[in-house]
């Protein structure tokens, strides 16, 4: 089965940003870590980061075809602001899981709204990058029950 991480905007500056609310890896230390423990429960994994909310939801739309299983999600800022990539991912059907690195809920009142947390299996936020692990290792157990 196929797992495809989206990764939204500003996201490809982690690492040197605000590392108090994001933590000091990089993306790619983080896609390096989700791509070792995919592959060793034999799921292939693609990566994708933009800062362009139409390329996030054209790759969304690609999962019509692709054979994409399950989505894990951080979509930054777009969480608080995208109809757009809500429709797509709703319009896939796609099973996905929302990320969040910092704790969302601890910060600024316009961060407490996500366009996608109703539409998801489950969110995970304030867990930093292992946040992602989780998530996965969650995608992994559900598409082997399905196998
Ligand atoms: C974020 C939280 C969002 O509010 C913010 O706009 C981001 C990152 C997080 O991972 O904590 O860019 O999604």
């Amino acid at each position: 089965p196929r797992i495809l991480v989206l990764h939204g905007p500003n996201l490809n500056l982690l690492g040197v940003r605000e590392p108090d609310h994001y933590g000091r890896d990089t993306l790619a230390d983080i896609n390096r870590r989700l791509e070792t423990q995919a592959r060793a429960a034999g799921c292939e994994l693609s990566t994708l980061q933009s800062n362009a909310e139409h390329v996030l939801v054209e790759r969304v739309h690609e999962c019509l075809t692709d054979s994409t299983a399950f989505i894990l999600i951080n979509p930054a800022a777009f969480t608080h602001t995208s109809v757009a990539l809500r429709d797509a991912i709703s319009a896939v059907k796609v099973p996905f899981i929302e990320v969040h690195l910092s704790n969302v809920h601890a910060r600024e009142p316009f961060r407490q709204h996500s366009y996608f947390s109703d539409l998801a299996v489950g969110v995970i936020c304030g867990l930093g990058a292992q946040g992602y692990e989780l998530a996965l290792a969650h995608a992994l157990t559900r598409l082997a029950a399905r196998r």
